[in-house]
């Protein structure tokens, strides 16, 4: 304790959006919409919290894009029509009026989605089944299915999918657009060599393999304009294969992070278990080194492992300019507050996500 964080609470400008301080709430799925995809109040009390707690930057929770292959799980939120839209108001709303900003996580499930009311089968980049099994504090049980091969109309639907949600986001009133690259849903299926084995132009190297991600950042981009942060979320581990890591290591890093910052993102958002560990065994840098060094003009957004104030500047200290907390976050949803009146901070308690993994009364805003 008595540690200087003034790093931790001096303001950033994301693409034009000012953040009070690095403190960001990371994306976490709680399944607590309703059965139609929209955003409740208990949503609204939940999300007001992390604002009120002092966040500077609030990400929703995965939110699903289309009305076809895209939902991952039954009770996520959606923002695919009108009606979704306009339920994210108030979660916008309640952030907004305690200082906080709010971006929306746009996520297409893909090959791991595990409840859709709009389809009963899944795509991905190819026909390969998912390693691991379906999570069930989100309502599922067993092995994943096998996707179907997405075709290039299915491509350019979930591309438009991402694109239309962008604009209902901003003009619902979010500040920013996080699009869903990691984790293992479908961009991150795109990038992965066992799980995309295509030979046209969506595969081959890891280059060629973010051709889906840079098509998905050029349309949202194209239909949200220059003035609205887009990032885009990447890591090597998945929910499905959490120890996945890129086989061509460093070089990959380059691939990846390298497109995009040619493309033009506004943020990059690196999460790993450790967010300051070594990526790679037998190598020092971190992701976020890596990420520094391939897109070094881009702000980056580390996520991962951080449980108190030390661990927070420990990652700004190796190159991030902003930090997510997770758990962290849903221990001490006034975690920002606290370190700063130098409080001591709660310690995660995993049956908050359990049996499933809903938002629980304790976690409303008075
Ligand atoms: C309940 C729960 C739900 C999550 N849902 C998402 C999600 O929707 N989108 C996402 O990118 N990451 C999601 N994550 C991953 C977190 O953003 C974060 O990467 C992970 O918890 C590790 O960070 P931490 O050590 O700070 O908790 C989720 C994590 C948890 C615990």
């Amino acid at each position: 304790m008595g540690t200087d964080t003034k790093g931790l609470f001096t303001a950033i400008d994301i693409n034009g959006v000012t953040l009070r301080n690095r403190l960001a709430v990371a994306p976490m799925t709680r399944v607590s919409a309703t059965e139609e995809g929209a955003a409740t109040e208990i949503m609204a009390r939940y999300y007001e919290r992390f604002a009120h707690g002092g966040f500077g930057l609030l990400i929703t929770e995965g939110i699903y894009t289309d009305q076809a292959f895209s939902q991952g799980y039954l009770h996520q939120p959606g923002i695919t029509d009108e009606a979704q839209a306009q339920a994210w108001r108030p979660v916008v709303d309640a952030a907004h009026q305690h200082g906080a900003r709010i971006f929306a996580q746009l996520m297409h499930a893909g090959a791991i989605s595990q409840g859709n009311r709009f389809r009963n089968t899944t795509i991905g980049p190819s026909a390969v089944q998912p390693k691991g099994q379906q999570m069930e504090f989100y309502y599922g049980k067993g092995a994943y299915r096998t996707p179907a091969a997405i075709t290039e109309e299915q491509i350019a639907e979930a591309v438009e999918g991402f694109a239309a949600s962008a604009a209902r986001a901003v003009a619902a009133g979010f500040d920013g657009i996080e699009i869903h690259g990691a984790n293992g849903y479908l961009i991150d299926q795109f990038l992965t060599d066992y799980a995309n084995q295509r030979s046209d132009r969506w595969g081959g190297d890891t280059r060629q393999r973010t051709a889906f991600v840079r098509t998905v950042f050029e349309a949202v981009r194209a239909k949200v304009g220059s003035s609205v942060p887009v990032g885009v979320r990447i890591s090597q581990g998945k929910v499905n294969d959490f120890t996945h890591k890129w086989a061509g290591r460093e070089q990959d890093a380059k691939a990846i992070f390298g497109t995009l910052a040619e493309a033009g993102i506004s943020y990059i958002h690196v999460t790993e278990h450790k967010a300051w560990e070594p990526a790679f065994d037998g190598s020092q840098d971190s992701l976020v080194a890596l990420a520094r060094r391939y897109a070094p003009q881009v702000p980056l957004i580390a996520n991962g492992g951080v449980q108190d104030r030390a661990q927070a500047q420990e990652v700004l200290a190796v190159g991030a300019q902003i930090v997510a907390l997770g758990k962290a976050a849903l221990a001490n949803p006034d975690f920002p507050n606290r370190i700063q009146a130098a409080q001591e901070l709660a310690g995660f308690d995993q049956a908050i996500l359990g049996p499933i993994a809903n938002i629980k009364p304790t976690e409303l805003a008075a």
